[in-house]
């Protein structure tokens, strides 16, 4: 492992470029949380299924005037508020729970948030890889062009049917972050291992709210994947394993993760046991425990969770693992930079979990909105959530969305 946690710790390894990366990232989500005790009470079982067994504490749950725009939106704003829009031509929206086959969710955020009409917007699809295929691209953006920046938000709400085996591991949560050349939080390095594979393992067709999934065999996937992306990251000029100080994997649940460390570290020849894989990926746990799968947003929130945990990580390298099922994955690496403390937010984000109203299992159901999609041409949402932006309903198959 490298300790070099001084000033003088490099920007980014790798080909003798400096690279792009993160200047400034936040995370918005639901209104509401859901406690697992609850699910496991009315299922009948021991809560340590959930608590143990998957990792995952608590669920966020988006209110009837909350969704991918609302929550992406909350998350934009607060990059905009401390970064201006200066620079920004590109905003990248990228979601596996679209709200149109043809409208970009990014444009309505892009209008609910006024930005300059100088701007590209553009939705970014692959299941859960989606938020980090949007980040290469922007890093490609600003390696073009680098005076310019590229705003990037990754939103999700992860449904299962209600008594599938995916039911615990729903969630709900947006990412947004500011790419741009120079960055303050993250440099991400050119070495890159990718991998794609044509299988069957989590998928939502058009015409259903909850995805179908075999869930052992997506476990599989993911651990099969995870190998051939290290490989290939390997054989593209990666750094060794011992070289990696932290790593931060895709966490559909936390206990995901974990399996994925042991697998990793058993490729690499230094094999960990469940107990010390899931101690050295700890510091990453702490959002999506409690947020659940957030789909594209998901890793993004681990590297959230392992910034905020207070440690001073100045040039500590970061191996991330993205998993978007169907399959595409990729693993490359970021470090740490020495301004990053100067751009966290943990007490933004610890009041933000706080701010969630718990609910109980009957208000848990009338929310989940059931399999099959329904067609709505007109409707009016509750006013409930308190995010500086509500869904405010349909008129004639038209979304509207507003100003809390
Ligand atoms: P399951 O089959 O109900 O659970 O669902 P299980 O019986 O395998 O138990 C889970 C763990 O709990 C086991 O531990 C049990 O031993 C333990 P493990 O063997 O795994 O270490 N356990 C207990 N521990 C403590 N106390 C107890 C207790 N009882 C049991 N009392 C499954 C598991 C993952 C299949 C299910 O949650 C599921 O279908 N999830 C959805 C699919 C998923 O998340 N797949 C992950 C890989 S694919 C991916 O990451 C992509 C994705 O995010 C989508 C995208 O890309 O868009 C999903």
């Amino acid at each position: 492992m490298s300790t070099d946690t001084t000033e003088n710790a490099p920007t980014a390894a790798g080909h003798g470029t400096v690279p792009g990366g993160i200047q400034d990232i936040a995370f918005a989500t639901g209104h509401y949380s859901f406690d697992l005790a609850h699910l496991a009470e009315k299922q009948g079982i021991d809560v340590n299924k959930f608590y143990i067994g998957i990792g995952q504490n608590t669920m966020s749950i988006p209110a009837e005037d909350e969704d991918i725009v609302t929550m992406g939106a909350a998350a934009a704003q607060r990059i905009i508020e401390r970064n201006g829009t200066d620079g920004i031509r590109t905003l990248l929206f990228a979601t596996e729970s679209g709200i149109d086959q043809s409208k970009s969710a990014g444009v309505y955020v892009h209008g609910l948030l006024d930005l300059p009409r100088e701007i590209r917007t553009i939705e970014t699809k692959m299941a859960c890889y989606g938020g980090i295929g949007a980040l290469q691209m922007a890093l490609g953006l600003v390696a073009r062009n680098p005076e310019e920046k590229v705003l990037v938000i990754a939103s999700d709400v992860a449904r299962y049917d209600v008594d599938s085996s995916g039911e615990p591991t729903q969630g709900a949560a947006a990412v947004a972050f500011l790419v741009q050349a120079d960055p303050d939080i993250l440099a991400i390095e050119p070495a890159q291992g990718v991998y794609t594979l044509d299988v069957q393992d989590f998928w939502r067709p058009n015409h259903r709210h909850t995805a179908l999934v075999d869930g052992k065999f997506s476990v599989g996937a993911y651990l099969d994947a995870l190998v051939g992306a290290w490989n290939d990251y390997r054989a593209h000029g990666g750094v060794e394993f011992d070289d990696i100080d932290w790593f931060c994997y895709h966490q559909p649940f936390t206990k995901m993760a974990v399996k994925a460390h042991m697998r990793l570290t058993e490729e690499a020849g230094t094999p960990l046991d469940k107990a010390a894989a899931a101690e050295a990926l700890a510091p990453t746990f702490g959002y999506n425990k409690q947020l659940g799968n957030s789909y594209s947003a998901s890793i993004f929130l681990g590297f959230l969770a392992l910034l905020d945990s207070g440690q001073n990580l100045a040039g500590n390298r970061v191996g991330f693992f993205s998993y978007g099922s169907g399959a595409v994955s990729e693993f490359f690496m970021g470090v740490i930079q020495p301004g990053h403390r100067d751009h966290l937010r943990a007490e933004e984000h610890q009041k933000i979990l706080d701010a969630r109203e718990p609910i109980e299992y009957d208000r848990y159901r009338e929310l989940h909105p059931g399999t099959l999609v329904q067609p709505v041409e007109n409707s009016t949402t509750e006013r409930r959530t308190a995010s500086p932006f509500r869904f405010e309903g349909i008129d004639e198959g038209s979304r509207h969305y507003g100003r809390s």
